[in-house]
């Protein structure tokens, strides 16, 4: 399959990741973890609901988790950049009859929710609810000191098909992964606001989201908010890293929140804005083989948040990623 040509005049304009929505059994329990350990700002909490920003962000909230009766993934959010985009994006997603809908939400202006091609649920908004941007506030940082929201990743059964869908909404292909040989993508990272990415896709049942990545400032925080999540009780939700991707190559830490909820925290990326900026290709081969750390396990492969009323389906070839456990038992 040919990699798509990028669309420099999408039908409206989306201008970044903005929030996910994940459903929880405990808020004490998720605030414990978000707040008191990885050091999220609350920016307004109920019964309910606790809505969550990093100290670099200027809008109410990058996460928001709800009470619920399962862990669910309830929708990735983005931001397009006016109302007139939103009133774009809903003719455009009627046109190609994916029925979207307006919905209320709190602290968000005007909210548009649909589906993708592969049912994956998103909303858009143009506008949310003003808070203060706590970036040289010293003494309100603590933990990791999670700056913003950066991107989502998603398991999807057809990467090839959301490459497509995406770059049409105009999204840019910065990197991607392919079989040695080939240059049919298995691995996408598609990008809006001009760093590497704001929506990556793997091969894997789905949609599910893998993970929703916060930037974080200094480096020795990786190993800081592992050493505290030892001390809090919290240190097997530690599941991958610290280490360095090569895909962007930033360093990183996966963490599970108290319902299995994937986040990544991670530092540096690079620009990547210039139109005649070309998507890095990584062959599988050579991505394998990682840079110094060891393979994650089996299961930062295989598991993922459901999305609420979202059936996964099964991809059509299943992968044969090398895992810690593999990369063990051929030592
Ligand atoms: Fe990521």
């Amino acid at each position: 399959m040919p990699i798509p040509k990028p669309n420099y005049t999408p039908p409206f304009n989306i201008t970044r990741a903005s929030h996910a929505v994940l459903h929880v059994k405990d808020l004490a329990k998720s605030r414990a973890f978000y707040v008191d350990l990885i050091g999220f700002i609350v920016s307004d909490e109920d019964t309910d609901a606790l809505y969550l920003r990093g100290v670099a962000e200027a809008c109410h909230h990058s996460l928001v988790l709800k009470r619920g009766s399962e862990p669910r993934a309830e929708c990735v959010g983005m931001r397009c950049f006016s109302e007139d985009d939103l009133d774009k994006a809903k003719f455009y997603f009627d046109k190609a009859q994916l029925p979207a809908l307006w919905v209320e939400r709190p602290h968000q202006g005007r909210t548009l929710r649909v589906n993708d091609a592969l049912g994956a649920p998103l909303e858009f908004c143009a506008t949310m609810e003003r808070k203060p941007r706590l970036v040289v506030s010293f003494k309100d940082h603590h933990g990791a000191v999670p700056q913003r929201i950066d991107h989502f990743q998603l398991l999807v059964p057809d990467v090839q098909h959301e490459l497509e869908f995406y770059t049409d909404l105009g999204f840019r292909l910065s990197e991607y992964i392919a079989a040695d040989g080939a240059d049919t993508p298995h691995f996408v990272f598609l990008q809006r606001k001009g760093n590497p990415h704001d929506i990556v896709f793997a091969p894997g049942a789905g949609p599910r989201l893998h993970h929703a990545a916060f930037s974080i400032p200094e480096s020795y925080l990786f190993f800081y908010v592992c050493d505290l999540a030892a001390q809090m009780g919290f240190a097997e939700n530690v599941e991958f890293g610290p280490g360095r991707h090569g895909p962007g190559h930033a360093l990183f830490v996966y963490m599970r929140d108290p319902d299995g909820h994937r986040i990544e925290l991670f530092n540096t990326h690079y620009q990547c804005m210039d139109i005649d900026d070309e998507p890095v290709r990584w062959d599988t081969s050579y991505v394998g083989k990682r840079n110094w750390q060891l393979p994650a396990r089996a299961m930062w492969f295989s598991e993922a948040s459901r999305f609420a009323g979202v059936e996964p389906r099964e991809p059509g070839k299943k992968g044969a990623p090398m895992t810690l456990e593999k990369y063990v038992a051929a030592e």
